[in-house]
């Protein structure tokens, strides 16, 4: 078993760097305590995975590293763009990567902490990481290591992203436009081609959304890209796979692909 490298100057930089966007408007507030806590819960997950696995300590830490800042980018994105939504915006996994990179935190940061130096190798699959973390595939040729830290941040990252979408489909979804990435809601619709990811069992597209039932159904396509076991496993003791189908429309059609998606996360 790996044991868990400290990384409490780095967890206490985001803490105070994040803190600098909050502002007076309750609202805006709202969705920047909604990254701080997500980033939180995606470091507590990757916590647990890496727990589960034999890897060198300086991967360990790079993964939880790279879990903690993954999403450093959403705060500069929503600053200047209002919105959560990469389509309407720019990429925030290469937004935090730069912003990273030009706030010198891996590198012992503005004050030149040393408990923030980092060697060459874990700055660069950092930062790769954060660059890569929301694509739609982690392209093949990269190091093992980083292939096994950004699989970490992944996982991670998506089981936490299931209760928060979750709480949004079954509240009324109009002041969520920000986290719905501004979807139609429109009852009993959805789009063919995500249907069809789900019947290839394979992962949805993001470019095939049109509706808000169309991510729902999309959230259920992750299962088939977890790369853990520990994940499937964090699924099914929250129960979240369920609550998730629970919002999916009647329509047989759908239905039918629920129990594809419950045997996919049954695998260990
Ligand atoms: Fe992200």
């Amino acid at each position: 078993m790996t044991p868990l490298p400290d990384i409490a100057a780095h967890e206490a930089w985001f803490e105070a760097w994040t803190a600098g966007y909050l502002t007076d408007d309750e609202q805006d507030n709202r969705y920047i305590e909604l990254k701080r806590n997500h980033t939180m819960r995606v470091l507590e997950n990757a916590r647990r995975i890496v727990g589960t696995l034999d890897m060198p300590e300086h991967v360990a830490r790079t993964a939880l590293l790279a879990a903690l800042y993954h999403d450093v980018g959403r705060f500069p994105q929503y600053a200047q763009y209002r919105t959560f939504s990469d389509q309407r915006s720019v990429n925030h996994g290469i937004l935090g990567c730069k912003t990273l990179r030009r706030l010198g935190v891996l590198n012992g940061g503005s004050r030149n902490e040393a408990a923030l130096c980092e060697s060459r190798s874990t700055q660069a699959n950092v930062l790769a990481s954060v660059a890569m973390h929301n694509r739609f595939r982690v392209p093949s040729g990269i190091s093992s290591a980083l292939r096994a830290v950004t699989d970490v941040v992944r996982d991670s990252d998506k089981i936490d992203i299931f209760p928060v979408m979750i709480a949004t489909f079954t509240r009324d979804g109009s002041e969520n436009d920000v986290v719905t990435l501004h979807l139609e809601e429109k009852e009993g619709a959805w789009s063919p081609g995500i249907l069809e990811s789900l019947r290839e069992r394979r992962l949805a597209s993001y470019k095939d959304m049109r509706y808000v039932n169309d991510f729902k159904l999309l959230l259920g396509s992750w299962v088939f890209e977890l790369n853990y076991a520990e994940s499937r496993l964090m699924l099914r003791e929250r129960g979240l796979v369920e609550a998730l189908l629970a919002t999916w429309p009647e329509h047989p059609d759908v239905v039918a692909m629920k129990d594809v998606v419950r045997e996919a996360l049954m695998r260990d």
